[in-house]
């Protein structure tokens, strides 16, 4: 072991939270090193739907048509979510999902410029990878942690090289652990975790069949397959199936019986399981099996010193709402920005604080909505009788569906209503997508805009997991609007002209001093703001009125944007000269720096 390796970062695990890391920092041109145990990217596809807001922070670096180009869109398949007895048999309810359901189509065109897409996580790791190394970072694989020691300036970390079979060190400025549910960083630090024990746990089958003969009639990327005539000691009747590529690849996700013996079948007995799930003689062959956890869990915070957790390592849950790799890659992106700044003295260290501060309450409630998520399909079990142990009673359950009575009606109007809170809160998540408030977050100023008196943000929102707040109250995302230009040229979304690495100052007519004050303090602080002016005949122009509508300030007033695309202050209008206009903005900037 000789002396360590010098970086100004090391990322620990190269899965969407660690490659998306090392691609927003190198976006910064910050370099450094990151590592995973693994020989390679994910084998298998676990997390697919990447939502509007994750496309937002892809779109951010100029990554997003590489990986909308790896995607499948969405409309493209209809994306249905259904309940059947088995893919080719009865089908009990459907429902549309996402974007695609009619209801609900606006509210996600107007929420984002981006799209939900199906972008399997085996196709969107080697593209961050491939980003990070191009622009500065090293990766090497089969490289594992093993212990780290924290000094005033440093961590140094010991790895260990699974070719070499050596032990290396790297002497990092900061260390990030992204090293998935099984974190060994987050052992080390000995982060307490809050939540519950799981319990539960599941079994994955990837495998190809070609079931396109089923599913063009029933384009489902999601079946939940429940089949009350079978009595197994082992499954407890439900198989989740998921389409990972159109209409031959899958994977089928088995759900032991509570109590059942916690080992894997073999993989004939899984092959004669998936023949019944499918329900006719389709060839399949098994590519991969793997067993996982159902965790309801979520570390009291995510750094310690100058160590910085992210992704599953801090937040562990279900796949139900899609939203693990979701967060992962929000995670970091809210700490790439706060790292890069403190790197190139734009900010103090003191700004890293505030990213367990602004990620744990989002991480936290991402862990309890998605286990009520799948606490929500327990109805629909009850309803259809599959709680019961014994077979006939499950048949006469289900045929009440069918029924001629009013006992039958009744059992109808309650399945399609638990069908219908089951996808609203499953799958059209919107609300939850979106609406993240770091308005707590010491690093966000005050709202002092006098003519939009402070209220909460989700005043009038019915059910913010399922509905998008767009404000410019500090602390919330700054709403997707088009803008217009006053020559021919394409709209642009305000989300564009503001992050890309700086803070941006959006104000309008009569906001003059709010520039001049943005172009000094930018060259006193030595941090990139830039201010634009949107009305008639400035900067860009608002010919749909949405930006007046929403803004939430008077036309000379100010919405100050951090390069993660969140409002870090609102000011109602000038009141003042460039000087009054400096001072103001200047105590903003110092507090959100
Ligand atoms: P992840 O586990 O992906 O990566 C960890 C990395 O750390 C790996 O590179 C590993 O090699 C490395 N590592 C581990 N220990 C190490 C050590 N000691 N030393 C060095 N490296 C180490 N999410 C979503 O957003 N949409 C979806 O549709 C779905 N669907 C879905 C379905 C199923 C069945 C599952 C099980 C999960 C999902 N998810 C999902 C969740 C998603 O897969 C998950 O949240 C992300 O993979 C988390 O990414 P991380 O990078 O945090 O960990």
């Amino acid at each position: 072991q000789g002396q360590p390796v010098e970086t100004d970062v090391l990322i620990i695990g190269a899965g969407p939270a660690g490659a998306s890391l090392a691609s927003f920092l190198a976006s910064y041109g910050v370099k450094g090193i990151i590592v995973s145990r693994d020989s390679t990217s994910a084998e298998t596809p676990r997390a697919h739907i990447t939502n509007m807001a994750t496309f937002e922070t892809f779109r951010d670096i100029g990554l997003e048509d590489i990986l909308r180009n790896i995607s499948t869109p969405i409309d493209e398949t209809d994306h249905l979510l259904r309940w059947c007895l088995s893919m080719s048999g009865r089908e009990l309810a459907r429902r549309f999902t996402l974007q695609t359901t009619p209801q609900r189509t606006g509210e996600y065109k107007i929420a984002s410029p981006c799209e939900h897409m199906d972008l399997p996580q085996t196709r969107l790791e080697p593209e961050l990878v491939r980003y990070a190394t191009l622009n500065g970072f090293q990766v090497r694989w089969d490289t594992e942690f093993r212990t780290m020691e924290q000094g005033d300036s440093k961590v140094t970390v010991d790895l260990f090289d699974k070719v070499t079979q050596q032990v290396f060190s790297v002497s990092a400025k900061y260390v990030f652990g992204a090293d998935g549910a099984g974190s060994r960083v987050m052992r080390h630090l000995q982060v307490p975790m809050e939540g519950f024990p799981a319990t539960q746990w599941a079994v994955n089958v990837f495998l190809k069949a070609d079931l396109s003969h089923l599913m063009k009639s029933r384009p489902a990327v999601l079946s939940w397959v429940l089949q009350p005539h079978r009595d197994h000691a082992d499954f407890n009747m439900i198989c989740v199936v998921r389409m990972v590529k159109q209409w031959d690849e899958w994977v089928f996700s088995f759900l032991p019986t509570p109590g059942a013996r916690e080992e894997m079948l073999s993989k004939e007995q899984y092959l004669e399981e998936i023949q019944q799930v499918i329900g006719d003689d389709t060839p399949v062959e098994i590519t991969h099996m793997s067993r996982w956890r159902i965790n309801e869990a979520y570390a009291a915070h995510f750094s310690v010193g100058r160590v910085f957790c992210l992704g599953d390592a801090v937040h562990r849950h279900p796949p139900a709402m899609g939203l693990g790799s979701n967060t992962s890659v929000q995670d970091a992106y809210n700490l790439a920005w706060k790292v890069a700044y403190v790197l190139q003295n734009k900010a103090s260290p003191g700004l890293l604080d505030s990213y367990s501060l602004e990620r744990q309450p989002v991480g936290k409630h991402m862990v309890t909505r998605t286990n009520e998520a799948l606490r929500r399909h327990v109805p629909i079990f009850e309803i259809l009788g599959l709680v019961s142990p014994s077979v006939p009673e499950r048949l006469e359950a289900l045929s009440l569906l069918s029924a001629n009575t009013k006992t039958g009606e009744q059992r109808r109007t309650e399945f399609q209503a638990a069908a219908d809170a089951s996808v609203e809160t499953e799958l059209n998540g919107l609300g939850i997508e979106f609406n993240q408030d770091y308005s707590n977050s010491p690093v966000i100023c005050a709202d002092t805009s006098d003519s939009a008196p402070a209220k909460p943000a989700l005043e009038g929102n019915p059910d913010p997991v399922r509905f998008h707040t767009r404000t410019t109250i500090p602390g919330w995302r700054l709403p997707h609007v088009w803008l217009n230009k006053s020559v021919p040229e394409k709209e642009i979304s305000t989300i564009d002209v503001a992050g890309k690495g700086k803070f941006t100052l959006f104000t309008g007519i009569g906001g003059d001093v709010w520039k001049e004050a943005a172009a000094k303090l930018s060259a006193d602080l030595n941090v990139p703001i830039r201010a634009v002016s949107i009305g008639y005949d400035q900067d860009y122009e608002d010919l749909y009125g949405d930006w007046a509508r929403i803004r939430g300030v008077e036309s000379s007033g100010a919405v100050l944007v951090r390069p993660d695309n969140f409002v870090a202050w609102r000011h109602g209008k000038a009141e003042g000269d460039e000087i009054w206009a400096t001072d103001k903005l200047g105590l903003v900037m110092r507090k959100a720096l």
